[in-house]
């Protein structure tokens, strides 16, 4: 069943768990986080970006998210994440997604907060929930270049929710989308973070939140991958950031990760290899186990309601 994710981040606020936010690209990656919800009945949301739906098709990746959630009773929300295309905003909320983000936070304030209310207003009609971002989270999308770090003022906070009127609010909090978080330790602004929960009372949402666990950087190492000092966050810092505020968890790296490190291990140790189904089904189940430590850890496990 599809619900917003305002209405599974209420949920989560109340009950003090984070709903994970996964990116999915293809059959894999959407069988593997609805079978994980299933098996850990998670509630889940399942996120596409732009790039991601450029690369699918739009209406072929609605239709399998619809597919794999429809007859389930675990609550789903179907997302866009970091939405900054007014058409293809207009086109999710035309295909059934319950939920945007309108990333507008490299604009000015003031801009931000324009083009955030008019897709609060549009996805409002049709019962979708919008998230919005203000801040800048470091790291580099599909299609957004580099960004430095600018923490989230508890100040503008207060003034933007009450003038878009959004449903949910993504914080930067020292997190960066990728496999390069941090040069030493992950650290994140929990002060910060509980400065801006006692200005705002809406749901707040952690993008750049994978762990990049070393486990899976060595596996994907050891079968040929070429990364550099890959670093995610701590298990640590996300149960502070749950325990102070944040209610939904963006994953996308570590999925990424495990994803190659399996197809690598398949191909590596059985270079014979070549139906598709023997080299993506294994990566397919190692995304499975992956989303559900992350169920877990995020408390959000035996949760659906
Ligand atoms: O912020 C989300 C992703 O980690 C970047 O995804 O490469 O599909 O834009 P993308
Ligand atoms: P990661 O790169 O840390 O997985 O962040 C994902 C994200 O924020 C998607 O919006
Ligand atoms: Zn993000």
């Amino acid at each position: 069943m599809l619900v917003t994710n305002r209405k599974l981040q209420e949920d989560a606020q109340k009950r003090r768990y984070a709903v994970g936010a996964f990116n999915v690209y293809d059959m894999e990656s959407v069988q593997a986080v609805a079978k994980a919800a299933e098996l850990e009945r998670s509630p889940a949301i399942i996120a596409t970006t732009e790039g991601a739906i450029e690369y699918a098709g739009h209406e072929f990746i609605a239709e399998l998210i619809e597919l794999a959630t429809k007859r389930s009773k675990i609550t789903y929300s179907m997302h866009l994440d970091h939405g900054k295309d007014m058409n293809i905003i207009r086109n999710c909320i035309r295909l059934g997604y319950t939920s945007v983000m309108i990333d507008a936070s490299h604009y000015e304030f003031k801009k931000n907060i324009q083009i955030t209310k008019s897709v609060v207003s549009l996805a409002h009609r049709k019962g979708a929930s919008v998230e919005a971002e203000l801040g800048t989270i470091g790291g580099v999308e599909d299609s957004v270049s580099s960004k430095k770090i600018l923490l989230t003022d508890p100040r503008d906070a207060k003034e933007f929710v009450e003038k878009t009127g959004c449903d949910t609010l993504a914080v930067a909090i020292g997190t960066s989308h990728g496999a390069y978080k941090f040069a030493s330790r992950s650290k994140l602004a929990i002060d910060r973070l509980k400065e801006i929960r006692k200005a705002v009372d809406v749901p707040l949402v952690l993008h750049g939140a994978s762990g990049i666990p070393s486990w899976v950087v060595r596996k994907a190492k050891l079968f040929g991958a070429v990364l550099g000092k890959a670093k995610g966050v701590s298990e640590s810092d996300i149960k502070a950031a749950i325990a102070n505020g944040i209610s939904k968890v963006n994953i996308d790296s570590d999925l990424r990760l495990t994803f190659d490190a399996a197809v690598r291990e398949v191909l590596k140790k059985h270079p014979e290899e070549f139906d598709p189904r023997h080299i993506l089904g294994p990566a397919k189940d190692a995304v499975t186990d992956m989303v559900r430590y992350k169920m877990k850890l995020f408390g959000s496990s035996g949760k659906a309601r």
